[in-house]
């Protein structure tokens, strides 16, 4: 039984959650396999995934037989690799770790040197993944893992292919790919195709960390398992929606990426479009991983496309100035190491986006993300219309706000839904109060470990198909290039490290006499 506060009405718990743990929210152990990772020196692999599958094996979810190979360019020892991948660990989960899972899981770790581009390496790697296989009798399952830059990908793919590693006999073969999935619409379906001459759709699990958050997942629960929200989920009821995925981090050490992608491509492309496609599809018929797919990508294809010539009435863009984070002073972006000092590079964006169907005519979908903000949070806040006839007087009616649900993606993930009451008392006056829901970080798993394990049981509904992500291109990739062309370096920064953005953003909806959610 989950205890713990359910409901609380402005601080008073009142509530609980009311049924048990149920027997069926089990996790099972996936079936034997592999994870070959290439890029293994990287970045990802050193942060997120070895850290993820130690964990598992921590906590008995990984599965048994398994191994991993690390694939990179420099030759490297197993002796030196396991050395190296302890100290990630011990870096990523200082307090996760023991020295006996460790020596349990570094039996499972190889290297094996690799040059992206040449074929004989790979016949050198099908060779070497045989004889592990044969060594720890996990049967043939394999997962291969691109954490390299994307600039390799499609050599590593396309050679996957011709050494025959991609068919499947009698054993699955997947392929996970991180983001970007290309940097532009071409370019996705170029990747996509690249993938599509080696592996099936079914093979291919395209990530996308932000739908493994827990409270992501909910969504879809919250909407469909609930007979209350949705016959109120449309236009009738719904006035706009809110979708904001603030952070307080700049660039960190990864100038050489985001100068190319800017936050256009970094955030909404993926992230910010799964949360509004989740928020915004139709009821699926059945939670199976295309059906849910069919419809996110429903939505995507039903965004009105933004008008070009009028690009600043739907779309506002900034770059951050120096300015005071939590206390310490921060630079400006374009004195972050490895930016260009006239640089023009977005790192926040602010959009006003329609959605042509049915449900949602009339009714506009802000987004907004950034980085360097005054607070890091991921929410999503449906903003229900004023009631149809006020039968307050005046005085009493000033105060009443309109009903506000808010998915709390992070921090604090849970669900708030405010809504007026009577204050206590003999005078009759109305207050806003929160009815909250949280899950009080009562995770299991994290992003990296809910998808790894995914993957390893065939489960695609976290991640993104082909035409999910091409039909996100579709639609901003002439948005990105008309801000390119716009783009005037004089203009930026224009807004301070530590703010809630630029000024333009928050013209945005005063003009349609809205206004944004304090971070
Ligand atoms: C990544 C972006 O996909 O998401 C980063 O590349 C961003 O720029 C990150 O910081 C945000 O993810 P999270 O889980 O920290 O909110």
């Amino acid at each position: 039984m989950v205890e713990g506060p359910f409901f609380d009405l402005t601080g008073n718990v009142f509530g609980r959650v009311i049924s048990g743990a149920d027997p069926h929210c089990s996790i099972d152990i996936p079936s034997p396999c592999s994870v070959i990772i290439f890029g293994a020196s990287g970045d990802l692999t050193r942060r997120k995934i070895i850290p993820s599958l130690y964990r598992l094996l921590a906590i008995g979810l990984l599965p048994d037989p398994f191994f991993v190979i690390g694939a990179a360019r420099t030759p490297t020892s197993d002796a030196d690799f396991r050395a190296s991948m302890k100290k990630a660990v011990q870096e990523a989960l200082p307090k996760d770790f023991s020295e006996s899972s460790w020596e349990t899981f570094s039996e499972m770790l190889y290297f094996v040197q690799i040059d992206y581009d040449g074929s004989e390496s790979y016949v050198g790697l099908r060779d070497k993944i045989q004889d592990l296989e044969a060594k720890h009798a996990t049967g043939g399952n394999r997962i291969y893992y691109l954490a390299t830059p994307p600039a390799v990908y499609e050599p590593v793919i396309e050679n996957l292919g011709l050494a025959g590693l991609s068919q499947e006999e009698g054993a699955y073969r997947h392929i996970v790919v991180e983001k970007p999935i290309g940097s532009d619409l071409e370019s996705a379906r170029h990747l996509n195709q690249t993938l599509a001459a080696s592996f099936g759709e079914r093979q291919i699990y395209r990530m996308d960390h932000y739908l493994a958050k827990e409270t992501v997942q909910n969504i879809l629960m919250f909407r469909f398992a609930n007979s209350l929200f949705e016959p109120v989920w449309n236009k009738m009821y719904i006035d706009h929606v809110e979708i904001t995925a603030s952070e307080t981090l700049g660039v960190e050490h990864r100038a050489g990426y985001y100068e190319q992608a800017g936050v256009i491509r970094d955030m909404f492309q993926n992230h910010i479009f799964q949360l509004l496609a989740l928020t915004a599809m139709e009821p699926p018929v059945l939670f199976d991983a295309e059906r849910v797919r069919d419809e996110k990508v429903k939505v995507l294809r039903a965004i009105r496309p933004f008008d070009l010539e009028d690009l600043g009435s739907q779309v506002v863009t900034g770059q951050y100035d120096s300015g005071s984070v939590s206390g310490s002073d921060v630079p400006a972006y374009r004195d972050e190491p490895g930016v260009s000092p006239g640089s023009t590079t977005p790192t926040y964006a602010a959009m006003k986006v329609h959605i042509d169907n049915w449900r949602w005519s009339g009714v506009p979908f802000y987004l907004r993300s950034g980085k360097r903000l005054a607070a890091r949070k991921a929410e999503i806040a449906i903003h229900f219309r004023p009631v149809p006839h006020l039968m307050f007087s005046q005085a009493m009616a000033d105060g009443i706000a309109p009903n506000v649900l808010i998915l709390r993606v992070q921090p604090d993930e849970g669900i708030g839904l405010h809504f007026q009451a009577k204050n206590p008392g003999s005078r009759v006056c109305l207050n806003t109060v929160l009815m909250n829901f949280s899950y009080q970080n009562a995770f299991v798993l994290d992003g990296y470990e809910r998808v790894l394990l995914d993957c390893m049981q065939a489960d695609q509904m976290l991640f993104v198909r082909a035409d999910g992500v091409e039909q996100a291109w579709a639609v901003l990739t002439p948005v990105i290039e008309r801000l390119t062309a716009l783009a005037r370096p004089g203009d930026l920064p224009n807004y301070p490290a530590g703010s809630s953005g630029p000024a333009g953003a928050d013209d945005l909806l005063k003009r349609d006499g809205r206004q944004w959610r304090a971070l």
